[in-house]
């Protein structure tokens, strides 16, 4: 009699231990983010079809990205240039850095204006004129042959932001 009650107990408790792994494994699936949420969050830019001197917007995680093949008459910022072989970019978050409006590229004078308080960036995107009180932001981007990757934070970016 008792050989049987445990044997329906291991049974049970067999049975419990096997829905509680599937149960386990919904609940991780339900945790995870999608694959779709995962890749999301990175942006690839394929660099070398840029033109040298032009200004191109780009997007990322719903923020305008400002990057531009500076040639060769453009200031040289070792500070803030993303560098690729021989080629210099300007690379930053295309939102003033005051209150968050989206400036405007003037190629005339080489320089991102802000339309709501004056504000205004050089071609590196160091605030030059009026209240924003730095330079636009760098997202953080990896290098993979041309291929600029934002959201990820490669060597380069890192030794520009001083992390290494
Ligand atoms: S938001 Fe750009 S200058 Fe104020």
């Amino acid at each position: 009699m008792s050989s049987r009650r445990s044997f329906i107990g291991y049974s049970f408790g067999a049975v419990a231990g096997v829905g509680a792994l599937f149960a386990l494994g919904a609940m991780k699936k339900s945790w995870d983010p999608l694959p779709s949420v995962r890749s999301a969050g990175f942006t690839s830019i394929d660099l070398s079809s840029l033109k040298s001197g032009e200004f191109s917007q780009f997007e990322w995680r719903k923020k305008p990205i400002f990057i531009i093949k500076k040639s060769p008459d453009m200031k040289i910022n070792d500070k803030r240039d993303v560098v690729i072989g021989d080629d210099r970019y300007m690379l930053a978050i295309g939102l003033c850095t005051h209150l968050g409006c989206i400036p405007s590229w003037v190629p005339s004078q080489k320089i991102f204006k802000c339309a709501c308080h004056g504000g205004e960036f050089d071609e590196s995107g160091v605030n030059t004129f009026g209240p924003p009180p730095r330079p636009l932001d760098i997202p953080p981007f990896d290098i993979k042959g041309t291929m600029l990757v934002l959201g990820e934070s490669g060597k380069q970016y890192k030794k520009l932001m001083n992390i290494i």
